[in-house]
């Protein structure tokens, strides 16, 4: 049985790529994300095919930002596929417009903080008020909540910061930024192991690398899916 904490990142840059890894992954996964990369690669069409031909869940990762009408009418035309996650940028009036385009469909709202691959230097070019990556993550995930978010996109280090918010009750956190013990980090700089992020208070962590670039994607997924099912994921904040 496949275990939908796992989402794998389909990162691959079309759809025929993306359709031979769900097909060599099989039964071991049953939750994909499609970004942006493969938007002109049939992301859409692939993400239609996974769903409705193979039972898959899919989290759609577009980070919508615009005005309200804009961004409500987008979410409107993608919730009408009923994917599983739509991600938007955590600004209040972005989700309140998301939240509102969505209503009646089964796409669930997730919204991104704080960029992980943005640190203070960045925030401050972009005239970022000041204070700590952390505080800040949990403020605009409590703010994100409460305009209508069903869950938040943070880092393995921000989810016991966020599940510990009274807003994140019974709401998703969704964690990208996960490797397992051993494997290559690739450009991510702060990552932790599927099972202390599980055991941080996530209720799914995203993995695309050291699945998808492994000899055997299948028995990569296999080892990761063991790891968030062993002791040390027990959720002590959950
Ligand atoms: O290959 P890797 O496991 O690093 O893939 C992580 C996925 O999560 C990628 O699709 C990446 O774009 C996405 N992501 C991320 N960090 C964020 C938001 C999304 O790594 N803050």
């Amino acid at each position: 049985m496949s275990d939908d904490r796992l989402i794998v990142a389909l990162d691959v840059p079309n759809a025929i790529e993306g359709l031979q890894l769900a097909r060599q992954l099989g039964d071991a996964v049953s939750f994909y994300k499609i970004g942006l990369g493969m938007l002109t690669g049939g992301g859409l069409g692939l993400a239609n095919e996974l769903k409705d031909e193979m039972g898959k869940r899919i989290f759609l990762d577009m980070k919508l930002f615009d005005i309200g009408a804009t961004v409500e009418a987008a979410v409107r035309g993608l919730a009408r596929f009923n994917h599983d996650f739509l991600t938007v940028h955590g600004d209040p009036h972005v989700v309140r417009a998301a939240a509102e385009g969505a209503a009646g469909s089964a796409t669930k709202i997730l919204a991104v903080t704080i960029l992980t691959s943005l640190d203070r230097g960045d925030l401050d070019e972009n005239c970022i008020k000041p204070g700590s990556m952390t505080d800040l993550v949990q403020e605009r995930a409590g703010r994100a909540l409460e305009s209508g978010a069903d869950g938040v996109i943070c880092s393995p280090f921000e989810a016991a910061a966020i599940r510990a918010l009274p807003q994140s009750k019974g709401k998703l956190i969704v964690t990208p930024g996960v490797r397992p013990a051993g494997a290559d980090k690739g450009d991510q700089k702060r990552v932790l192991t599927p099972a202390q992020t599980i055991a941080n208070g996530a209720d799914h962590i995203v993995v695309g690398r050291p699945i998808w670039t492994a000899a055997d994607p299948a028995a990569a997924a296999r080892t990761i899916l063991a790891e968030m099912n062993s002791p040390q994921a027990r959720q002590p904040n959950h």
